[in-house]
């Protein structure tokens, strides 16, 4: 029988500075998307496919991210007291089962990699999955749980993979496709951030991994690449020499890279439009918006 992937890393220990002045003093993955900070967009999917330990890798002056996922009883008993009982509900999603989180610190900014490394003690011997909460994605499954679901039968290693427009490609992870099966892709390489023109394939790695365990036991002796950072992709990469299969998802969802200015507004006006609370008057206003925008025209 597979093991089943129960334990999450969440990388979250970047200075977020594209979004400063903000987060000189709000950690990146508590800004919100309409009222919920990232943070919980990812708990909620890490939650939906199975996951019950939560490992986040922070750094310096994350303490708010510690202080979200913990009780509030000043907080709690002000509103039983004027009985807000929707608003205690909501308060729900926010807590943790007692060591069912853990925190462990990034000392230096050597990379992705190196932040998921960070965890090893906590991961030992077990797949694993890493989540990255500036990658939002609204699907009808969590993306997380699709792949799960699609592990269960291939095992090995699996990263969420979308199609990205060639000029983009230098952003991201790209993979080396050997087969390509459809929602799935067998990868024989992966490049991380390749230079322009030079992407192995349109396929690009989206924040979502489920990781075989000698992944992290690659990431022991990597080396600095892609921007001199130590990278998630190298260590995955190196698995297919270890005869461990490495596998692209292709996920049903929209993904919205809520790490750029222009993604996390996007999401912003995504999510506020599945609201039913919200919905009319966000559309209404961006209608008013366009007409506007084209009557100057
Ligand atoms: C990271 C990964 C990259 C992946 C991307 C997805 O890069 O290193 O492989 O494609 O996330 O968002 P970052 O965006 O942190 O530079």
């Amino acid at each position: 029988m597979r093991r089943k992937v129960t334990k999450a890393i969440f990388p979250v220990a970047g200075l977020g500075t594209r979004f400063l002045p903000a987060t000189k003093s709000v950690p990146k993955e508590i800004m919100t998307l309409v009222d919920r900070p990232l943070v919980q967009y990812a708990i909620d999917e890490a939650r939906a496919a199975g996951i019950k330990e939560f490992i986040f890798v922070t750094s310096r002056g994350k303490g708010a991210l510690e202080d979200y996922f913990d009780h509030s009883p000043v907080l709690e008993q002000e509103l039983r007291k004027k009985g807000k009982d929707d608003l205690l509900e909501v308060l729900k999603d926010t807590y943790m089962e007692s060591g069912a989180i853990a925190y462990i610190r990034q000392h230096q900014a050597l990379g992705l990699g190196h932040a998921v490394w960070c965890a090893r003690r906590l991961i030992a011997n077990e797949p694993f999955a890493v989540i990255l909460p500036d990658d939002v994605i609204a699907a009808d499954k969590p993306c997380l749980q699709q792949m799960v679901e699609a592990y269960e039968e291939t095992g090995g290693n699996m990263v969420a993979a979308m199609e990205v427009a060639p000029e983009k490609a230098s952003s991201y992870g790209v993979l080396d496709v050997a087969e390509d099966m459809g929602r799935l892709t067998r990868v024989k390489g992966m490049v991380e951030k390749p230079p322009f023109g030079e992407a192995p394939s349109n396929l690009a790695v989206i924040g979502r991994y489920i990781l075989a365990p000698s992944v992290m036991k690659n990431l022991n002796k990597m080396k600095k690449g892609a921007g001199g950072e130590i990278q998630l992709t190298d260590a995955i990469a190196q698995d297919i020499d270890n005869e461990q299969p490495v596998y692209g998802y292709r996920f049903d969802g929209k993904r919205f890279d809520c790490g750029s200015k222009a993604g996390f507004l996007q999401a912003t006006v995504a999510f506020a439009l599945a609201r039913p609370d919200l919905r009319d008057d966000m559309l209404a206003y961006i209608n008013s918006v366009a007409l506007n925008a084209s009557a100057a025209e």
